[in-house]
C-alpha cells in the first residue's frame, strides 16, 4: 500500500523545488509527482494533505547530547529521540560524553539498541577520539567504526593535545571517520564562566575570550592542511573564528562548521534575563559575534545548524552562574528559530533546509535527499503556524531552555521516520 503526501511544496537542495505529489511505499521513496504529471495506479492507503506547506529531507541534528548511559534524570534516549521527532528531526548524532563514554563497542551497541527500542528518530552515535575522554590516548577508531559509530568527537572537552590531535585526524582519515572538534583552549579560559565583556564585568563574573575559541579553531585548520584530513567544528560562536573558517576554507583547507541557534538568536545579554538557562559552552557572545556568526550561515562559511542539545535538570541549573552546568536544549526549537532567520532575511528556506539536512548529512556520510529509491525520511513543516515556546509541552525531560515564552511562526507538523509517521501536529491550526 502506499502513502501519498499531496501538494506540498517539496524542497530538496541543489535538486528540486516544486510543487509535488511524494508516493511512499515499504520505508521508501516510490515516486515524486509534480503536479500536473499522471497518476499514480497503485491504491493509496493514506493520503496527507501537504497544500501549503513544505515538504523536505529529513533534518538531521549532528550534535546531540543524550544522557544515556549515566545521566538517565537529564535525558534518555527514547525521551532525546521522541524530542528529536517532535522538533522535525528525523535523525540526530549522539555525542559520546555520557557515563561510561562511549569509546567502546559495549556502550556504542547499548545506545543503537536503545535506540532502535525507541524507535522515533535514527541515532547515529559519535564514539570518543580518546578513552574516557581524557586526551590522552587514542581510541580503536576501526572498533568503533565496525560497531557503528559514524564520527569521532571529544566533544565537551577540547582535545588540549596538539600532536594527539594530529594522529586522532590522520588515523580517522584512514577509517573514512569524521573529526568533530569541541574548540577551547583551558589555559585561555583559565576559570571563565561567560563571555568576557560589559555584562560579565557589571554581573562581577569571569570572562572567556573570544580567542579561547578561535585559537584552537586556527589550530584544527592547520593540522587540517598538515594531515590533509577533513575537520569539522563544532558549535562556532567567535567572529574570528567564521573569519578563520572562510580563510581556510578559500584556500581549499578539508573543513567545515556549524554553529547553534542559541549563538544566531541570543548574545551574552540573555545571561542577564535567563541566569543559568544561558549558559552553556562556548558562551553566548556579543552582538557583533552573532553577527559575524549570521552572515558566515549566509555566505557558506558555517555549513550546518545543530542545536547542541545539552539537557541538565533544575538541580544543576537552580544553584550560582559559576557552578551550574553547561548547556541548553535545542531539539524543540531548533527549527522554529531557523525559520526567524529566513524571516529575518538572514537565509534563504532552501539554505535553511540544506543546513539542516544536506550539509549534516554530507558531513556525515549519512544518505539524504527526496529521491525514488531513498528511505522515506522527511520532515513537513508549515511556514505560517504561529505558537509560544512552552517547555512544558516539551519532551525532552529536561526544561534548560532560554527561549521559553518567545512567539515564533513555523514549525514541523509531521516527521516520517522510514515511511512511518512518528510525530504529527494534532492541531495544525492552532
Ligand atoms: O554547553 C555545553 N554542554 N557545551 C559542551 O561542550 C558540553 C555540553 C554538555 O554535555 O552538557
Ligand atoms: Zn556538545
Amino acid at each position: 500500500m502506499l502513502t501519498r503526501i499531496k501538494g506540498g511544496r517539496v524542497i530538496d537542495p541543489g535538486h528540486l523545488d516544486t510543487v509535488a505529489d511524494i508516493l511512499i511505499k515499504d520505508h521508501k521513496i516510490v515516486e515524486i509527482i509534480a503536479a500536473g504529471q499522471k497518476e499514480a495506479i497503485e491504491p493509496v492507503s493514506r493520503i496527507i494533505d501537504a497544500s501549503g506547506k513544505i515538504v523536505c529531507p529529513g533534518f538531521i541534528d549532528m550534535h546531540v547530547h543524550l544522557r544515556e548511559p549515566g545521566h538517565e534524570h537529564k535525558e534518555t534516549i527514547e525521551s532525546g529521540s521522541r524530542a528529536a521527532v517532535w522538533g522535525g528531526f528525523t535523525a540526530i548524532c549522539a555525542m559520546p560524553n555520557t557515563d561510561p563514554v562511549n569509546d567502546n563497542c559495549e556502550i556504542t551497541e547499548f545506545i543503537l539498541s536503545q535506540a532502535k527500542r525507541a524507535n522515533f528518530a535514527k541515532v547515529f552515535p559519535a564514539g570518543s577520539i580518546s578513552i574516557g575522554l581524557e586526551g590522552k590516548q587514542i581510541c580503536e577508531f576501526a572498533q568503533l567504526k565496525a560497531c557503528g559509530v559514524v564520527a569521532v568527537s571529544d566533544d565537551g572537552n577540547p582535545v588540549m593535545d596538539d600532536h594527539l590531535m594530529q594522529t586522532a585526524l590522520a588515523a580517522a582519515q584512514s577509517h573514512d571517520l569524521p573529526v568533530i572538534s569541541h574548540c577551547e583552549d583551558l589555559n585561555l579560559v583559565a576559570g571563565g564562566v561567560m563571555n568576557a565583556g560589559a555584562v560579565a564585568r557589571e554581573m562581577k563574573l569571569a570572562g572567556i575570550s573570544n580567542a579561547s575559541e578561535s585559537v584552537m579553531v586556527e589550530r584544527d585548520i592547520a593540522l587540517s592542511e598538515l594531515t590533509t584530513a577533513p575537520v569539522h567544528i563544532a558549535h562556532v560562536s567567535t567572529a574570528e573564528s567564521v573569519q578563520a573558517l572562510r580563510e581556510a576554507k578559500s584556500r581549499g583547507v578539508r573543513v567545515t562548521a556549524e554553529t547553534a541557534p542559541h549563538y544566531f538568536m541570543l548574545t551574552d545579554e540573555a545571561v542577564r534575563q535567563c541566569g543559568t538557562h544561558a549558559k552553556m559552552n562556548p558562551p553566548l557572545r556579543s552582538a557583533e559575534d552573532r553577527e559575524a556568526v549570521r552572515r558566515g550561515l549566509a555566505d557558506g562559511t558555517i555549513d550546518a545548524i545543530a542545536t547542541d542539545h545539552a539537557p541538565h535538570s533544575s538541580r544543576e541549573k537552580a544553584v550560582d552562574f559559576g557552578k551550574a552546568a553547561n548547556g541548553v536544549i535545542g531539539l524543540e526549537t531548533a527549527v522554529s528559530l531557523g525559520l526567524k532567520l529566513v524571516q529575518e532575511g538572514v537565509i534563504s528556506l532552501t539554505q535553511l533546509i540544506e543546513k539542516m539536512s544536506t550539509n549534516p548529512a554530507r558531513i556525515l556520510g549519512l544518505e539524504s535527499g527526496l529521491r525514488p529509491d531513498r528511505s522515506a525520511d522527511l520532515t513537513i513543516l508549515d511556514p505560517d503556524l504561529a505558537f509560544r515556546v512552552d517547555i512544558e509541552q516539551f519532551q525532552s525531560l529536561s526544561k534548560n531552555c532560554p527561549f521559553d515564552g518567545w512567539q515564533l511562526q513555523g514549525k514541523a507538523i509531521l516527521t516520517m521516520v522510514d515511511g512511518r509517521v512518528v510525530f504529527e501536529e494534532e492541531n495544525p491550526t492552532k
